[in-house]
């Protein structure tokens, strides 16, 4: 093999949706706009090295935690050829791609979207060494982490994101930083692990359910007017307490619709389980009671999100030792980082 000409490495974290992408059509354009929190701690990093060889195949090994993962090999694959119709010249090189994650890989945490925006990231800085890139690096970074992952189009930018048109801002191509009031950036979020197994569904499937979905056009609508009503929240100078319920409930509504979107798909399936309805029914209770303005929303999974401000950390972590759950930590963060 020829010496390395290139070598990156991005650290790119996971996000949380409140308003949720659920169902798209072909190259990955979602059928509804998307608002993300992007977190903190729950990141890929990944490491590309670039060998110049004249296969005119795409050429790569791949690692997740030093282990090659025959698993995911497909859809990386989809993905470097994908890129390499835009770009031939990446055909002339080989790939090593090693990746890890900071959460467990089991903690059923959806990875896809900080997995395929740093491998992005690192492709995308490639692209910049070999003068190939037209355009804003992370726009175009946005542009083929949704190529890999829908969701991983808003994780290339810190705090929040919007994915999709909305109030004339924002595309399907790629998502867009979203400016939000300090006050948001605040927002914590800690995930509950009810379960960590495997997903029963995987998302692209579910995605494919909304094709015949009977109630496809209602979700879409509710996503977009929700889209609406999230942007104008988070950017009101004006935050009194009923903008804060306001905002709890249309996340809870969200993660609610995303669920009753599976549970009435066909064929229907269910991601909650048992564990998910009985520690909301908890949290509802327990904050009416203690009057605090902690929310949840879910991922395409059983795992709780718990949405909250920084202040009312020790009040929550109370209440999450009563649970005896595991837990990660994790809140808004500042975005990719290059290593
Ligand atoms: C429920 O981005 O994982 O998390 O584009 O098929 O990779 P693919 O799907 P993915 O779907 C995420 C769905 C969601 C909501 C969201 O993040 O907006």
């Amino acid at each position: 093999m020829h010496k390395a000409e290139f070598q990156a490495s991005w650290k790119s974290p996971s996000n949380i949706a409140f308003v949720k992408y659920w169902g798209k059509k072909t190259e990955q354009i979602p059928c509804n706009p998307s608002i993300s929190m992007t977190l903190d701690k729950c990141c890929t990093t990944t490491k590309l090295v670039a060998y110049p060889c004249d296969s005119q195949n795409i050429l790569y090994s791949f690692k997740l935690e030093g282990k090659s993962k025959p698993e995911f090999s497909l859809r990386i694959e989809k993905f470097l050829l994908r890129l390499s119709e835009d770009y031939p010249a990446l055909k002339n090189y080989c790939y090593e791609i090693e990746s890890s994650n900071s959460f467990p890989h089991s903690s059923g945490i959806a990875s896809s979207a900080s997995a395929f925006s740093a491998l992005s990231l690192c492709i995308v800085d490639f692209l910049k060494h070999l003068n190939l890139l037209r355009g804003e690096f992370f726009e175009i970074a946005s542009y083929y982490s949704r190529i890999g992952s829908g969701s991983a189009s808003r994780s290339v930018f810190g705090s929040y994101a919007l994915w999709g048109e909305s109030m004339n801002m924002g595309s399907h191509e790629v998502a867009i930083p979203l400016e939000v009031a300090d006050f948001w950036k605040e927002l914590r979020d800690t995930i509950i692990l009810v379960d960590e197994g495997e997903k029963s569904v995987s998302s692209s499937a579910g995605h494919a359910l909304m094709q015949n979905h009977p109630l496809a056009s209602a979700r879409f609508e509710q996503a977009k007017s929700n889209t609406e009503k999230l942007i104008k929240l988070l950017q009101s100078k004006d935050i009194t307490n009923n903008k804060v319920y306001e905002f709890g409930s249309l996340i809870e509504e969200e993660a609610m619709s995303l669920h009753a979107m599976m549970m009435t798909s066909s064929p229907s399936y269910i991601l909650f389980k048992a564990k998910t309805i009985e520690v909301i029914d908890r949290l509802k209770e327990w904050r009416k009671e203690e009057k605090l303005a902690v929310f949840f929303t879910l991922d395409a999974g059983p795992n709780i999100h718990l949405i909250y401000f920084s202040k009312d950390k020790s009040k929550v972590d109370e209440f999450l030792s009563s649970l005896d759950l595991k837990t990660i930590d994790d809140k808004c963060g500042h975005g990719p980082e290059r290593l």
